[in-house]
Order: structure tokens, then C-alpha cells, then sequence
């Protein structure tokens, strides 16, 4: 559904190139996450592969076809949730939506969209009343409003609280459930690591590291568990694989010391860091 190979984009009067030669495909149904630190180029990866950046070097595809070559047809099959909410203020929630409807034949209902993200009270309210967090949500509902086969979301549960973050996580995986096919970019490791089949890790345009969460962790992972126990401030790290063995640690078990207890696998925070930090 997404395709690029030796992508190149650099910014009309940049130095470098922004985004320097990556290559990734996304197939049907499935959530890919570009991941990276700010100003790695994930941004404008989706901004070439949506068509709002012209002059690339090398292939990006939709379905099959180059962006080069998709007249504005591109756009009833593909959503975008932007970076940065964009509506018009002075309109309210429900008019900001049928508005952007309004340019496609396709649409669904926009109270119930509202109502998924749980803004339907402020359905008739001017969204330039709108918090931060309601706006994202507003953001996000407009970006599948007109029931798109292929989704960019960038940085979506940005600026969300907990609860509001779980529901459109929730929605996300629902969205993928119906064979939506899912391109996002997030800071949190921990919802790319629940949401993404495969996630790339950039950095200053380059995909340093490419495959599924469970085989990152693995291949960055120390298999280690870590005991707490009342009677001191250090942690004892024991070996996972050994445990059964281990007399130590089945002694620590019965001796009702235990205060906390965590297998310490590696988590895409660690493989961020590792992938991606400069020297
Ligand atoms: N319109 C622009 N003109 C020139 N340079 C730009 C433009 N937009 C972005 N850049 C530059 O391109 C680089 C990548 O920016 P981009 O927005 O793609 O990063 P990002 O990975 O999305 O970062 P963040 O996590 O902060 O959103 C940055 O160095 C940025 O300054
Ligand atoms: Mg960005």
C-alpha cells in the first residue's frame, strides 16, 4: 500500500538532504512507525509520501502508483492527521468537519466521530474554544472523516492524557482491524510498541534499524530480572534463563523479602536510544 526505495527529499535551499535515501514498504491492514528524534525527518517522510512536498529523488509509492503520478484523486484515498492541529477556529467542531467533508463523496457520520473521541458536548462549540487535547482529537476523527483506505498520523496522541490517549489508541487498532492501512510516527515508544507491526528508526534521514517490536527486543534484549528487597536500596539482577537453577534467587522467594520484581527486557525506549543517539 506504501512503497518507497532510495527516497531522497532536501528542502529547496538546505544543505543536506532531509530525508537520505530510505527505503520501507507497508502492506495492507498493517500499522508501520516511523520513530526517530525531533527533526530526524518523519515529518517529511509523510509530507512526500502525501504529496504536499514535490521534488523527491528515488520512488515513493501509494498502491502501487508514484506520488508523481497521482493527480488529486490521491486524496479520497489516503488521511492525514497533521503534526499540528488545523481548523478553522471560528467554525464549531461539527462545522469544521462537515466543511472538510464537503470536498469528498464519501463520508461518515460526523456525530458519531465526535462522539468517539468524546467530544460530542462540544459538537456546536467554535474550536478556537477548543483546549489542546480537544483539538488533537478533532484532528484526529477529521483525518478518517472521509473513510480512507490508507492513514498518516503524525504524532497523534501527542499532548493527550491518559485515558484520551487509550481511547484513540483503541480506535487506531479498530481502524486496523478493518483493513485500514496505517502509517504513524509517535515519542512514545511504549505506543508504538503496542500499535506498530514494524516500526524504522531514523536518524537525520536514514532508517538506522527496520523490523517488528517483538524482534528488536529480542535482538537488543538482556535477559535479566531484577528483585527489590526491603532490607536494601540496590536491586540484584539475576540471570532469566537460570532462574530454575539458581539457589540464591529461590531462596530470595521464600524468604517473604521480595518488595518488586521486573524481567527487564529490552523496550523500544532503549533500542531508540541505542539506534538513534549521536555520538
Ligand atoms: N519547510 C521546511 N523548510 C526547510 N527545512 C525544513 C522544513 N520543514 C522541516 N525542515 C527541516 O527538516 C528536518 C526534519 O524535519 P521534520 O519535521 O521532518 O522532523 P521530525 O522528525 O518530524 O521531527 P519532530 O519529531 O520534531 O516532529 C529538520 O532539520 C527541519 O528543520
Ligand atoms: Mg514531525
Amino acid at each position: 500500500m506504501i512503497h518507497t526505495k532510495d527516497l531522497y527529499f532536501k528542502y529547496p535551499g538546505a544543505a543536506q538532504n532531509t530525508v537520505n535515501g530510505i527505503s520501507f514498504d507497508v502492506g495492507a491492514g498493517e500499522i508501520f512507525g516511523l520513530l526517530g528524534p525531533s527533526g530526524s525527518g518523519k515529518s517529511t517522510t509523510q509530507k512526500v509520501l502525501f504529496k504536499l512536498l514535490s521534488g523527491y529523488q528515488g520512488s515513493a509509492q501509494i498502491k502501487g502508483k508514484e506520488i508523481t503520478d497521482w493527480g488529486k484523486e490521491l486524496y479520497s484515498q489516503i488521511g492525514v492527521g497533521f503534526e499540528l492541529p488545523n481548523h478553522y477556529l471560528k467554525l464549531t467542531a461539527l462545522e469544521n468537519l462537515a466543511f472538510f467533508q464537503s470536498f469528498y463523496d464519501e463520508g461518515l457520520d460526523p456525530m458519531e466521530l465526535l462522539k468517539m473521541v468524546g467530544l460530542e458536548k462540544d459538537a456546536d462549540k467554535k474550536v478556537g474554544e477548543f483546549s489542546k487535547g480537544m483539538k488533537m482529537r478533532l484532528n484526529f476523527v477529521r483525518s478518517f472523516a472521509h473513510n480512507p483506505e490508507i492513514l498518516f498520523l503524525d504524532e497523534p496522541t501527542s499532548g493527550l492524557d491518559p485515558s484520551n490517549s487509550r481511547i484513540l489508541k483503541d480506535i487506531i487498532l479498530d481502524l486496523k482491524n478493518q483493513g485500514k492501512t496505517i502509517l504513524i510516527t509517535t515519542h512514545h515508544m511504549e505506543d508504538a510498541e503496542e500499535l506498530c507491526d514494524q516500526v524504522a528508526f531514523l536518524s537525520e534521514g536514514e532508517i538506522k534499524k527496520l523490523d517488528s517490536p517483538e524482534n528488536l527486543k529480542l535482538e537488543y534484549g538482556k535477559r535479566t530480572l531484577e528483585v527489590r528487597t526491603y532490607g536494601s536500596n540496590e536491586p540484584v539482577i539475576f540471570d532469566l534463563d537460570q532462574l530454575k537453577d539458581d539457589k540464591s534467587f529461590l531462596e530470595l522467594v521464600q524468604s517473604g523479602e521480595i518488595k518488586t520484581i521486573h524481567s527487564k527486557e529490552a523496550n523500544l525506549n532503549d533500542i531508540f536510544i541505542a539506534t538513534t543517539a549521536k555520538k
